[in-house]
């Protein structure tokens, strides 16, 4: 089933008639295709539900060669990001052309299934910027955080998750939640990844996040847990690049303080509320997706 979404994918890349563009995508390598795989275990896989998942992974796609751009990311899916080898310009416009195809295929779907859809890309697009704003000065604004994390993540899965039922006539906002708290966790259990894996298993960039100014909740909660003089050596570590022993330092404090614990179980509660949602439902795949995205190494 994931290979219909493929050859869909490609399908929509020739028809743009460019080369150029064919050669530049054909060089990106696919991910994981976890919100293909939501799509299909939700709706199956009638040619709307293939459509669905191609212009969502094309999205997803899009979103991920800005966000490279945006965080000056040089790896993308285990290799070189394209803003890297082509430059930045080159890396905006195929997102931009990502997207626009996808929105194009949108309309011949059906009107509701576009709608939220592009309304989750409205929801992405503000989260990117959001994160950069909150990226500016350090702080410890935990509201603003979910709502940024929710926007730029957690929208786009809620939202396939919401157009998949939609197709298959199950009950949408069931549907909307397990898609929202999966998001959510997933872009905490990102967020947590970036300080406790190496780069070569995330095949993108690690601890990375504060470098870039980003204030994820484990830095919040470790800001909160330090006294006084560890505070202010944790400021002075702010969107610098860090040598060994600072990132040591870093992670060892993180370890004082249980920090990646508190974040996992965090992320962990959103997934065991949506777990049992999904078992009341008989959906056992969708709750085994679930389970996976809690049950990895920190
Ligand atoms: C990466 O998403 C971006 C985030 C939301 C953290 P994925 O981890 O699903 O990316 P791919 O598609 O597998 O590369
Ligand atoms: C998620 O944020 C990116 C998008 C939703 C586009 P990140 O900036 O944390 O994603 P990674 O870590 O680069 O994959
Ligand atoms: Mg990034
Ligand atoms: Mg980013
Ligand atoms: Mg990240």
């Amino acid at each position: 089933m994931i290979n219909a979404v493929e050859r869909k994918i490609n399908q929509y890349v020739s028809e743009l008639d460019d080369a150029y563009v064919s050669s530049l995508y054909r060089k990106l390598p696919s991910g994981k295709r976890l919100r293909t795989k939501l799509i299909l275990k939700i709706a199956g896989s009638d040619l709307k539900v293939v459509k669905t998942a191609a212009t969502v992974e094309m999205i997803h796609a899009a979103s991920l060669l800005h966000d490279d751009v945006i965080d000056d990311a040089n790896t993308r899916r285990g290799i070189i990001s394209l803003n890297a080898s082509s430059g930045n310009k080159t890396a905006i416009m195929m997102g931009d052309i990502l997207y626009s195809k996808a929105f194009l295929e949108l309309c011949n779907i059906s009107p509701e299934v576009a709608k939220v859809v592009s309304n989750a890309v409205v929801q992405l697009s503000l989260g990117e910027l959001a994160d950069v704003e909150l990226s500016k000065k350090f702080h410890t604004n935990r509201d603003a955080y979910l709502k940024m994390l929710y926007q730029k993540t957690a929208s786009l899965m809620e939202a396939s998750a919401e157009a998949a039922a939609i197709l298959a006539g199950k009950p949408r906002n069931a549907y909307r939640k397990y898609g929202h708290n999966l998001g959510m966790a997933f872009q905490m259990i990102d967020d947590i990844l970036d300080i406790t894996a190496d780069s070569k298993t995330l095949g993108k960039p690690a601890l990375h996040d504060f470098e870039e100014g980003k204030v994820t909740l484990p830095y919040m909660y470790l800001y909160e847990a330090l006294e006084d003089e560890d505070r202010a050596y944790l400021l002075t570590l702010y969107k610098k690049r860090l040598n060994a022993d600072e990132a040591l330092w870093i992670k060892s404090a993180m370890k004082k303080y249980a920090i990646i614990e508190k974040s996992y179980f965090e992320a962990k509660d959103l997934i065991v509320e949506v777990i049992k949602l999904m078992e009341s439902l008989g959906e056992d795949d969708l709750s085994n997706i679930a389970k996976e995205m809690i049950e990895r190494e920190f």
